[in-house]
């Protein structure tokens, strides 16, 4: 659906121009071994991996398993993740390797070694079993990026209990179906968090969530600003008091390797969020070894993942790969450019990061600000420059190869997604010496197999748009999603049979590299983060004063693409900027500011199928090309229909019409 290329401005990928961009780094041949190691035995390929990168207390039997879709990785085996991601560092000298430094956005600063992090993490699952949570329940966490989120994390996952990270971000409502649909017992908030200077109220904001979810009977509030915060209806302990417990020690559950480690809720082609769910043995063996195949990060190096742990790039790459590796990682709480865009270079310069992992809309905000900041620091301990979430324009590529990286340091653009757990597609600097091209994220890590197929399931020609897939199962993917088998079978194996679908457009060039071109979903991505334009229309449609709606999206040149609201009222309401950002604050307030559809434009009628279903994508294409309708009958067959194309004139035109009046 955001078919739109990201940052605006249309960049062809294809351009002849963009050919091989640097050659500096000698072929290792690394990576073609062990590429062809996997192709002739993947399940042994993946065991070897998993019983190098992991401690397992009960050895596998069975690599892969289970019913194709519901494939089940490491069978027969048992770990604990925090075991792997801690306890086992804790022997020696590199127990007192930093795990966490952090940084708070007004200037607090923490270092954790690993010994620091085990203590924590012990004391609070000790403190957590004492109160009686176990295996059988589930828990979730809406805590700003500080130190005791990763805590509670390893804390839940010493005791095997499964939880879900809810993005800081999210409103009430937004939290209180995550809570619910998952049926957490526990949960924990903070008195708020600091963003570009302000506080968020997270605890006001969580007990309001809390009110509309009965299953929940605890809540473990961590004090992080002074905000004076009310006490909620249930069992409420503050986080301070459960690390000063001297409960009796609980040792590590080890878990099935298919025990579920956490749910991520994430959006899809249709309804609201669903809960992916990502198991340990598998997910673990994934995060470890692609964190060591991409960013392969030595004793000295500090690694920054600069996305949010809400988000699935934070739980793969700030908290279980690197510290499966036991890495040090820089952990920052606010935004980039507060209180000035030199923030982020003074991030790099502190802590002497040598390997940055960040996201397009992140680069292209950095870059509005000049390269001045990042000339004004001191940057020459940075080796890796990392790109995730969307597709880099390769402008924006070349920028940060030459300003930040100062031409020393190879990019990797990594694919991947919510439901692969870890990455799959991306260069891997310390495999081998591969050409970088812009904009692409060049070959499939070792072990993997994508493809891009046509409509009809057979591969497309180089240069041919299709659709991307996953021919073979990796040890990453999902388990499959909370309480919806079928949804898990039909969204993600059901459009090419034995597949994995993955809801993104892709190009293979003549050198078989992937180039990732958006969704060819309903799913949006706003700044890097995705949602679901059912979830804004469910939110849109929460206002009395709306029939209809559908959400698409259009170019913003910082954020990628951005929610772009089509409505119908109810008969005999007027419209007006006044019901527009009604409209629009709505949205903030169910789902989270970050959602809010900048524009909402009313129409008289929406374009619909004969069995009356609204028709987004032409909806979208008609936005996406303003003023002119253009070819939509090649998007659908259906708007060959008499009643679509009168719709989609009408949209247009009074897409035209709201354009002339808001630049007269
Ligand atoms: C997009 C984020 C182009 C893609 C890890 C995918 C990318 C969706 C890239 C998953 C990239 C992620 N180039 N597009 N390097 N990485 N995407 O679940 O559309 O938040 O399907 O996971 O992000 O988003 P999610």
């Amino acid at each position: 659906m955001s078919g739109a290329p990201a940052g605006g401005a249309p960049e062809d990928p294809l351009r002849p121009d963009r050919l091989p961009f640097d050659r500096r780094f000698t072929p290792s041949g690394a990576y073609a071994q062990l590429r062809s190691a996997a192709e002739a035995n993947p399940e042994e390929f993946w065991a070897a991996v998993s019983r190098r990168e992991l401690f397992w207390s009960r050895p596998f039997t069975t690599t892969l398993g289970g019913t194709p879709p519901e494939y089940r990785w490491f069978e027969g085996g048992e770990l604990n993740a925090a075991v792997n991601c801690v306890e086992r560092h804790l022997a020696g000298s590199s127990a007192h390797r930093v795990a966490y430094y952090w940084e708070g956005e007004d200037g607090a600063r923490r270092t954790l070694s690993y010994a620091d992090l085990g203590r924590e993490v012990r004391t609070l699952a000790s403190s957590l079993a004492e109160q009686g949570f176990g295996p059988e329940d589930r828990a979730a966490l809406y805590l700003p990026m500080v130190p005791e989120l990763p805590v509670a994390m390893l804390a839940l996952a010493y005791l095997g209990i499964p939880f879900t990270v809810v993005f800081s971000g999210f409103a009430s409502e937004a939290l209180a179906h995550r809570i619910q649909d998952l049926g957490a017992r526990l949960l924990f908030t903070a008195d708020g968090g600091y963003r570009r200077g302000r506080v968020v109220p997270l605890k006001e904001i969580a007990d309001r969530a809390v009110a509309q979810c009965p299953r929940v009977d605890t809540v473990v509030v961590v004090r992080r600003t002074h905000l004076e915060v009310p006490t909620s209806s249930v069992r409420e302990r503050d986080w301070g008091e459960l690390l000063a417990r001297h409960a009796p020690r609980v040792p590590a559950r080890e878990v099935s390797s298919e025990h579920p480690l956490f749910l991520l809720y994430s959006s899809g082609t249709t309804g609201l969020p669903k809960g992916i769910i990502h198991g340990t043995g598998g997910y673990l063996t994934q995060v470890a070894a692609t964190t060591r195949w991409v960013f392969d990060p030595g004793p000295n190096d500090v690694l920054w993942c600069a996305a949010d742990i809400g988000w699935v790039t934070g739980h793969s790459y700030i908290v279980f790969g690197p510290l499966a590796l036991g890495a040090t990682s820089v952990l920052y709480e606010g935004a980039l450019d507060h209180p000035s865009p030199h923030r982020f270079y003074e991030i790099l310069e502190r802590y002497g990061v040598t390997e940055l992992y960040t996201s397009p809309t992140a680069l292209r905000s950095l870059r509005r600000h000049g390269d001045e900041p990042a000339r004004s620091h001191r940057l020459g301990r940075l080796r890796l420059l990392g790109s995730v979430g969307e597709p880099i324009n390769p402008s924006v590529w070349e920028w940060y190869f030459r300003v930040i990286g100062q031409g020393r340091c190879p990019i990797v653009d990594t694919w991947w997604q919510t439901e692969t757990g870890g990455i799959l597609v991306s260069p891997a600097p310390s495999l081998d010496g591969r050409p970088l091209k812009p904009g692409s994220a060049t070959l499939p890590l070792p072990g993997i197999d994508v493809a891009v197929f046509r409509e009809d399931g057979r591969p497309a020609a180089v240069g041919e748009r299709g659709f991307a897939v996953v021919r073979r199962p990796w040890p990453g993917m999902l388990l499959g999603l909370w309480d919806d088998p079928e949804r898990y079978r039909s969204a993600y194996w059901g459009r090419f049979p034995g597949v994995y679908y993955t809801g993104d457009y892709a190009v293979q060039d003549s050198d078989g590299y992937l180039w990732f071109l958006g969704r060819a979903d309903e799913v949006l991505k706003v700044a890097g983060h995705r949602l679901g334009t059912a979830e804004i229309e469910s939110a849109l449609l929460q206002h009395p004063a709306v029939a209809e709606a559908a959400v698409c999206s259009e170019p913003d040149p910082v954020k990628g693409s951005r929610p772009f609201a089509v409505v119908v009222l109810k008969p005999g309401i007027e419209a007006g900027p006044g019901l527009a950002e009604e409209l629009a604050s709505g949205v903030g307030e169910r789902v989270g500011k970050f959602a809010r559809p900048e524009r909402v434009l009313f129409v008289a009628m929406l374009p619909r199928t004969r069995s009356g279903k609204i028709m987004r994508r032409v909806v979208q294409a008609v936005v996406l090309q303003g003023d002119s309708v253009g070819d939509v009958s090649t998007l659908e067959d259906e708007a060959s229909v008499e009643e679509v194309r009168q719709g989609v004139a009408r949209l247009a035109a009074e897409l035209a019409a709201a354009r002339s009046s808001r630049s007269s």
